[in-house]
């Protein structure tokens, strides 16, 4: 490593007047990848788009190759050989990934016209230069997510990218797509690219940065040598203080726990077969598998989301068959889906509206809405859950202007704020910072403790190891194991997931 391709000097940004950047110095050299880590609301995001041309700083510095420069727009950053990844997807998913590749900048024929073949072969090698296997011609909408991602990479750098910034690349991508990711960023770095690197996953910054900048509150916190620090120490800084321990589980003695919902041989043809649990009040039932296993398409199946072929669904002891999701829902059913950000916020409206949005009913006080009650809902979710805005009142504030994070943890309060019978979480904390992470488990026990039946579907195995009282290991669309708290090991699961036939 060596030259600095980028400086970023004392960068403030400030929305209506209050700062979301307050001072950040940034700095990246040739070839390194440098990872930006900061809670949710910490101002990585809006750090990203002062780079990308889409905001104005208010003051500050930007260096590129030692010259001072001004970016005046997107097109103008791309000029300048920045290209991002934003944390939502902005390809366009009725046209074709060559089209994608080349929209705004496309090749004609000598008469006029686009040229299609060409555009295919050139977005072809432009895909075979980073490895991505993806036909030119394919629909951008028939893609999985993390192939859209690969495509928004591919775009950035095909621009001659030299720094290219991924916001949370992997927060929906599965194992082997992450390792697809990480060997494009290893083909990028050899060709001296840089990368900034933003991620909520520790792990990941420790595999593949070399430095990590830590902000907080806006602030710039420091730089670290990945090499020459710890998870604790980078958490430390992040969050201000040292975090006690994480999982807060208090477990009910389920002996006697009346069943809140049984499944018998679930099946939906082509996705899962034969699945069968059980989940008694207070418990919480986890579903581990790899990304893919059919594990969310079984709670949609419960929700009334989508169509089954056969098996039965007893809630509370009496069967139910439930063709739509409001019907589940009036039965005392909850799901907060994986896909949080298509999830029905109203983004032009406030954090508290959205937060009350989906419970108002109970809120009603002979026959209007009492503020009170839903003040005391507002309040308890922005505290419990660390909902942030650079705002005094954050439950005043507009849900479009919060940060990624800060969305999905209204999405969940919202859905929490119910308090179902049957709570369904499909991977409940992708995405949130540890804080809130931290913030979510304990949410999760009380509601356990306070008798609903919890089903927690999550990728992340320390959280199904150290939060649920049963699990139910689902692999390519069938129940491969049945696990109770005192089995739960990361080996033992993962060879249920994944191993060979048993
Ligand atoms: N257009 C905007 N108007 C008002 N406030 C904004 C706007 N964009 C961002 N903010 C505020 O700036 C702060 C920083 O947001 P940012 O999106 O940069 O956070 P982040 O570090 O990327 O968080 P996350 O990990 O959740 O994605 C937040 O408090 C957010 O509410
Ligand atoms: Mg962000």
């Amino acid at each position: 490593m060596g030259k600095t391709i980028l400086e970023m000097i004392d960068i403030k940004k400030s929305f209506s007047g209050i700062y979301a950047l307050s001072g950040i110095n940034f700095s990246l050299e040739m070839g390194e990848v440098h990872a930006l880590l900061g809670e949710n609301g910490a101002g990585k995001s809006t750090l990203i788009k002062v780079l990308g041309g889409i905001y104005k700083p208010d003051s500050g510095t930007i260096k590129i190759n030692g010259q001072e420069v001004e970016i005046n727009g997107v097109s103008d950053a791309q000029e300048k050989g920045i290209g991002i990844i934003h944390q939502e997807i902005v390809l366009v998913p009725y046209l074709t990934v060559a089209q994608n590749l080349f929209l705004g900048r496309e090749i004609k024929t000598k008469f006029g016209t686009v040229d299609m073949r060409e555009t295919n072969r050139r977005a072809g090698e432009m895909l075979a230069n980073l490895g991505v296997n993806i036909h030119p011609d394919t629909l951008v909408e028939s893609l999985t997510i993390a192939q859209q991602q690969m495509v928004e990479i591919v775009k950035a750098v095909s621009f001659d990218g030299r720094i290219i910034v991924m916001d949370e690349p992997t927060s929906s991508l599965s194992n082997d797509e992450v390792e697809q990711l990480f060997g494009i960023i290893e083909r990028l770095k050899a060709k001296q690219v840089s990368i900034i690197y933003i991620s909520h996953r520790m792990e990941e910054l420790f595999r593949i940065s070399d430095r990590v900048t830590i902000i907080r509150d806006g602030a710039y916190v420091g730089t670290k040598k990945t090499s020459e620090t710890n998870a604790n120490e980078l958490v430390a800084m992040m969050v201000g203080r040292e975090l006690e321990s994480f999982y807060a589980r208090d477990y009910n003695d389920l002996g006697h726990a009346e069943t809140a919902l049984e499944v018998k041989n679930l099946t939906c043809e082509g996705v899962f077969s034969d699945i069968s649990f059980r989940v008694r009040k207070g418990e919480i039932l986890g579903f581990a598998g790899l990304v893919g296993a059919g594990r969310s398409e079984i709670m949609e199946c419960i929700f009334g989301a989508r169509k089954y072929q056969s098996g039965t669904i007893l809630l509370n002891g009496k069967e139910v068959r439930f063709t739509t999701p409001i019907q589940a829902i009036k039965a005392g059913i909850g799901l907060v889906p994986e896909d949080r950000k298509k999830q029905g916020l109203v983004l032009g409206n406030t954090v508290g509206f959205n937060l009350t949005l989906a419970s108002i009913d109970s809120y009603i006080n002979g026959i209007a809405i009492s503020d009170r009650k839903c003040q005391e809902v507002i309040d308890y979710y922005k505290e419990k859950l660390h909902i942030k805005a650079v705002a005094d009142r954050v439950e005043l504030v507009e849900a479009g202007s919060l940060s990624g994070g800060n969305q999905q943890k209204i999405v969940l309060g919202k859905w929490l704020a119910i308090k179902p019978d049957v709570l369904i979480l499909d991977e409940p904390t992708r995405g949130v910072d540890v804080n809130a992470k931290f913030e979510i488990y304990s949410v999760i026990n009380e509601l356990a403790k306070a008798g609903i039946a919890v089903i927690m579907v999550s990728s992340e195995l320390p959280e199904i190891i150290n939060m649920c009282d049963n699990v139910c290991v689902i692999k390519a669309g069938k129940m491969t194991g049945m696990l109770g708290r005192e089995e739960l090991d990361q080996e033992r699961i993962m060879q249920y997931a994944a191993g060979g036939e048993e």
